[in-house]
């Protein structure tokens, strides 16, 4: 494929697009009103997750616009180029794969000449194995006795992945095993998280997809120092330091000689492949921890979600596409009505972590202001995603959403069935937590007029700060019940999202050397923060006020 993206902002879809954005009047009301078929025309089905497209702020029109703006800029050829494998990823000159990590083992997907689903379902094979012994108290610590705990070290794509997954999924968790997570290399995370830990039943997995990532290594390295000292601390263990880690290390990581190096036993190693952005790496044996969590069947119907959705992405046409068509009207929303925030508003407690997870993926995918060929991209691109469950949210940020003077498009996610179904008395707590989603979407859309307000007796002073305007924008996504295949469905919904909206925008989405120049700084202000005054001397001014302000404030 082509090594220049078109430009979207100089298609023909793009002038018509502003042409429909230049007065544009959303009237969610009074397209209800005239439109019988709305609902029905702008709900579709993608595996088990049914998306209502009714409340967005589109008219038909939009719509066949933003799939010509698709069509223009070769969206579904882009989308086979990726499933292809190829090298898509420019900025690092590597394929994109992700979607092969949840392939059957009868597909086929060639990179240079190896069909790597082969590789892939080897290395499911090794995790899954591993994961059945520590589930079944088969794999045992140095000192005889079985994993209690299990603490993945990682951060970013090898942490957020498996912790939101771990917390959506705690219905399926094994009932004797618990994990943890230690990500930020404040010291804290750790010292709170190994404080009641027994080392003899604790079991770390270092992830990382590099095995240079300094919060991870240094993690790593407290956490071995924390074993090895509370071994010998309780007396009941008398081996070497390296029977010790062989017992109660693992590794997952694409660097296995980093591995080796760090001291672990590259057995007790799990591989994957450059090919897997960290973002995209839970599929991959990044899912470790979570494997042991929820076992075998479990993980792999995760995959086989994703894979649904995959297939759903790949096949469907564009006009049906549903990962394309909330790419699409994304796009719309940030390049035409100036939305610079994207919501995701889960009606579910248990995905408490889904819009933390989503920041990853879509923001340092998405956040880029060069093209793939370098060139400055020509329109805004990636939008802030935030969120927090509902009704959480409702008593927190809502007003804004509602009363604002900013639209925020917001994507709200429910479930038919709760995990744990509880009654007050004669109540079922479901359908009131459902009646708030369902209220929430229904007043952004719709809002409230003055004439209501005042019908309602009112005061006249506060008419109008009780006006609610509607025609905020919402899409409904709704499911049976988050099991672990719709929560791999979701995953990949998002995955294609974001992949939909990089294509629009002309943008390596796999990239993320911005994360670079904080990471170079900070290893050359380390020395300053440790008295060396040259180096104190190279900062910026106020890098050194504030440096000198740790230097007087700090207990020595
Ligand atoms: O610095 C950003 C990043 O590279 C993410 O893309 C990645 O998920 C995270 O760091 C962790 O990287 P690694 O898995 O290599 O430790």
């Amino acid at each position: 494929m082509s090594q220049s993206p078109v430009d979207a902002s100089k298609t023909a879809a793009w002038a018509k697009l502003r042409a429909h954005a230049d007065g544009f009047k959303p009237d969610l009301r009074g397209w209800f009103a005239e439109d019988d078929k709305r609902v029905r025309r702008m709900t579709f089905e993608a595996a088990d997750l049914h998306v209502d497209l009714s409340k967005a702020l589109i008219t038909p029109e939009i719509s066949t616009t933003l799939l010509e703006l698709a069509d223009e800029v070769g969206l579904a050829e882009r989308r086979d180029a990726m499933f292809c494998g190829e090298r898509i990823n420019v900025t690092e000159n590597r394929a994109v794969l992700h979607t092969a990590l949840r392939a059957p083992a009868d597909a086929t997907v060639m990179v240079d000449g190896k069909n790597i689903v082969t590789d892939v379902h080897a290395a499911l094979q090794h995790m899954y194995s591993f994961a059945t012994e520590v589930r079944s108290g088969e794999w045992k610590g140095v000192t005889g006795r079985r994993v209690r705990t299990v603490v993945n070290i990682g951060i970013g794509g090898s942490d957020l992945g498996p912790l939101m997954a771990y917390e959506a999924l705690a219905p399926y968790r094994h009932g004797d095993l618990e994990v943890r997570f230690i990500s930020n290399i404040d010291p804290t995370d750790a010292a709170l998280k190994l404080a009641d830990l027994d080392p003899a039943t604790t079991l770390f997995i270092v992830s990382s997809k590099t095995f240079t990532t300094l919060e991870t290594l240094t993690n790593a390295r407290l956490c071995r120092a924390w074993l090895l000292d509370n071994l010998r601390a309780r007396r009941t263990f008398h081996g070497t330091d390296e029977e010790a880690v062989a017992r109660h290390f693992v590794a997952v990581s694409t660097a296995l000689d980093k591995v080796k190096e760090f001291g672990i036993d590259p057995a007790n190693a799990f591989g994957f492949w450059d090919w897997v952005g960290g973002r995209y790496s839970v599929d991959s044996t990044i899912g470790t921890s979570l494997a042991i969590a929820i076992g075998h069947d479990r993980f792999a119907e995760f995959l086989g979600g994703m894979h649904l959705m995959d297939e759903h992405f790949r096949t469907t046409p564009i006009e049906r596409n549903v990962p394309a068509l909330m790419g699409l009207l994304n796009v719309w929303y940030r390049n035409f009505l100036d939305a610079g925030t994207h919501a995701v508003l889960p009606y579910a407690q248990l995905l408490h972590r889904f819009p933390a997870y989503l920041q990853q993926l879509t923001m340092e995918s998405n956040g880029k202001s060069v093209r793939w060929d370098g060139s400055p991209v020509s329109s805004a691109t990636g939008e802030v995603f935030w969120g927090e469950p509902g009704t959480n949210g409702q008593h927190a940020f809502y007003q804004l959403l509602h009363q604002g003077t900013s639209i925020v498009p917001a994507d709200f996610i429910g479930f038919a069935n709760p995990a744990y179904p509880l009654t007050d008395g004669d109540t079922d707590v479901h359908e009131l937590f459902l009646a708030n989603f369902l209220a929430q979407t229904q007043a952004l859309a719709f809002g409230k007029t003055k004439a209501e307000v005042r019908a309602e007796g009112t005061p006249e002073p506060i008419v109008t700060a009780r006006v609610f305007p509607g025609n905020r924008p919402t899409t409904s996504i709704m499911a049976p019940a988050l099991t672990p295949s719709v929560l791999g469905q979701l995953i990949a919904l998002y995955e294609h999202i974001t992949f939909t909206q990089g294509t629009i925008w002309g943008i390596d989405s796999f990239d993320q050397w911005g994360v670079e120049l904080g990471k170079q700084l900070a290893q050359q202000i380390v020395p300053a923060l440790g008295d060396d005054e040259e180096a104190l001397d190279e900062q910026d001014a106020s890098t050194q006020a504030l440096i000198d302000y740790y230097h007087q404030h700090r207990v020595q």
